[in-house]
């Protein structure tokens, strides 16, 4: 066997024969192609669902097992007040045009960049107004259309006026039209509105992590990047609420000290360790920095090269609304760098939010070591004043007003002055055994689908074998839909080989069994699903009871007996080839 030095494709090279092979070989189909497909919906096939599932374990060992964050489940669909405090209603836009001829929605903003860009004309669509994030003004965009005559892409006619969309999807809950119900845009949304709940069953001790792996919508205008962007994803997110004034002190801090990343920030861009980056304010505290670790862990596990990752720091005016230092995690692929993930510290943004919506008080109790004398400051609720004034927001007000131990000049609510007699404010002594604290929120999200597209193309390699050009996959046996396949090389061995199958699926390995067509091709198919392993039963099986292993990474091979075959397997696929078969 003649094995030509793996040729890295360039990542040019890689435009379409990622998804062609991922097409061909079962990891992902068009939804509803039957039908004409619709952009935005990707099924995944046996292996791509089988790929998903071993990435999301990998994921769990890592967020759910190793950080003890334990998981839950919400609904999909949620409630309207939900999002009213979230800022979903109000803020989750992209802006909109039409043409008026084709009637193809698109992204206004991107028609523009993409037109400006191509005329080499540099041009900020951002508003200088607009303080908290990069949202492009709708004003600028249409100015922009206006004076550079910009038509439609498509079809070369003219756009309409460009506005806001939101991108929920909305739908009602039960029948008619009494409650909206909106499908959620992020799972973290779901953990905060359990947050009550949640604080209980962690007996009000903070911190506590807490993840959930689902399903999100999100009604991308134009989403035309194959599986980048989608109208109905994966996220697997974990909130981890803690003390903001022990934001700098992670309890296992030191395990990741040293991890060294790619870094690229307003003040740095080059490699340092996760120690040196909060040393030097570059990243804002350890807890994101820890987490930012525990994300490269993941994704090096999972398959994406450490090379062609790196964190990217949001610059203040690309922040969410809700966030003070947020990072993306960046995978190099053939759409340039894409997000993978978000590492945010959300702050208290979400439970203050939805302590005003909902009334009900988030905080935690923090005790102190010893008990303190102090003078505080309390406001009492009037709730004879309050009920009528307020209905059924007066709960909500006085709860709002209780937890005010600070107060100069008028109080506000809801934009709102509420009236002195709603209140009374007193100074009382008190011995205090702790403070109520509302806990702030650091985030690692991760867009699973992207993920797993990213690892298909970093594995995804092309080399000469014998003079044949073969596509192979080398995905990391961690997360392989096939751990091993087993062939018979002629049909007589049938038999046999299926006994071997029988034995190693017992085992509790990923087995495939194929005895159709040649047995070169039976290999290359299984190259190009990524199987790590196949086990040859040929005519010394017979005589001697031992098999072939070959190595799908050097196709080379080494006997084993068939009674040690499944620990050999394990080990190798553990260890390596190289190390368990030497
Ligand atoms: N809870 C925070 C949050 O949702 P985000 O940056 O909007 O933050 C997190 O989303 C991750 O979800 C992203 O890093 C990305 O990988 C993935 N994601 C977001 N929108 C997506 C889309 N339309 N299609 C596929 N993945 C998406």
């Amino acid at each position: 066997m003649q094995l030509d030095k793996r040729r890295d494709i360039s990542i040019d090279g890689l435009k379409g024969r990622v998804l062609e092979l991922a097409k061909r070989r079962g990891f992902l189909w068009p939804s509803y192609e039957i039908y004409g497909g619709v952009a935005g919906l990707w099924d995944y096939g046996p292996f791509g669902a089988m790929l998903k599932h071993r990435v999301e374990s990998a994921w769990r060992d890592i967020f759910v097992v190793g950080e003890s964050a334990l998981p839950i489940e919400t609904p999909t669909i949620g409630v309207e007040e939900v999002f009213l405090a979230s800022g979903h209603l109000s803020n989750f836009v992209d802006l909109i045009v039409e043409c008026v001829n084709c009637q193809t929605a698109l992204r206004a903003d991107h028609v523009v960049t993409e037109y400006l860009k191509s005329r080499g004309i540099a041009a900020d669509l951002c508003d200088p107004d607009i303080a908290t994030a990069c949202v492009p003004s709708s004003e600028k965009t249409q100015e922009l259309i206006d004076s550079y005559g910009i038509m439609c892409p498509d079809c070369g006619g003219p756009l309409g006026k460009v506005h806001d969309f939101n991108l929920m999807f909305t739908t009602h809950i039960g029948p008619g039209t009494q409650r909206n119900g909106y499908l959620r845009p992020e799972t973290a949304q779901g953990i905060f509105a359990d947050f009550p709940r949640l604080l209980r069953f962690y007996r009000d001790r903070l911190p506590f992590g807490v993840a959930q792996i689902g399903k999100s919508y999100r009604n991308e205008i134009s989403p035309r990047q194959g599986v980048i962007r989608l109208r109905e994803f994966t996220q697997a997110e974990v909130e981890v609420f803690v003390d903001p004034r022990e934001k700098n002190h992670h309890p296992r801090f030191d395990e990741v000290a040293n991890v060294e990343i790619n870094i690229l920030s307003k003040d740095f861009a080059g490699t340092a360790s996760v120690k040196a980056a909060c040393e030097r304010n570059i990243i804002a505290h350890e807890y994101l920095a820890y987490h930012i670790a525990r994300c490269q862990e993941f994704f090096t596990r999972v398959g994406v090269r450490e090379s062609q990752l790196r964190f990217r720091q949001h610059l203040p005016d690309e922040m969410a609304h809700y966030a003070v230092d947020c990072w993306d995690a960046e995978g190099l692929t053939q759409h340039g760098w894409i997000e993978l993930a978000g590492i945010a510290d959300r702050t208290d943004y979400d439970l203050k939010q939805h302590e005003r919506q909902s009334g009900l008080q988030m905080a935690v109790f923090v005790p102190y070591e010893e008990p303190k004398e102090v003078e505080r400051i309390v406001v009492r609720p009037n709730m004879g004043y309050l009920g009528p004034k307020y209905k059924g927001k007066a709960k909500q007000v006085a709860a709002f007003l209780s937890a005010i131990h600070d107060t100069k000049g008028p109080i506000v609510f809801d934009g709102d002055v509420v009236d002195p007699e709603g209140y009374a404010i007193e100074t009382v002594r008190q011995s205090i055994s702790g403070d109520f604290v509302t806990p702030h929120v650091i985030e690692p999200s991760f867009g699973i689908d992207r993920s797993i597209y990213t690892v298909l193309e970093h594995a995804y390699d092309e080399d000469i074998i014998d003079g044949e050009r073969r596509i192979v996959l080398r995905l990391s046996p961690d997360i392989a839909p096939v751990e091993v396949a087993v062939f018979p090389l002629v049909k007589a061995l049938n038999e046999k080989a299926l006994e071997v199958f029988r034995l190693l699926r017992r085992a509790g390995l990923l087995v495939e069994y194929d005895d159709s067509g040649t047995i070169g091709r039976r290999y290359r198919r299984q190259d190009e699903i990524g199987t790590p392993f196949a086990v040859t039963i040929d005519h010394e099986t017979t005589e001697n009871s031992t098999v072939t292993i070959r190595d799908r990474d050097t196709t080379k091979q080494v006997r084993s007996s068939i009674e040690s075959l499944a620990d050999v397997l394990h080990g190798m696929l553990v260890h390596g080839f190289d190390r368990t078969s030497s």
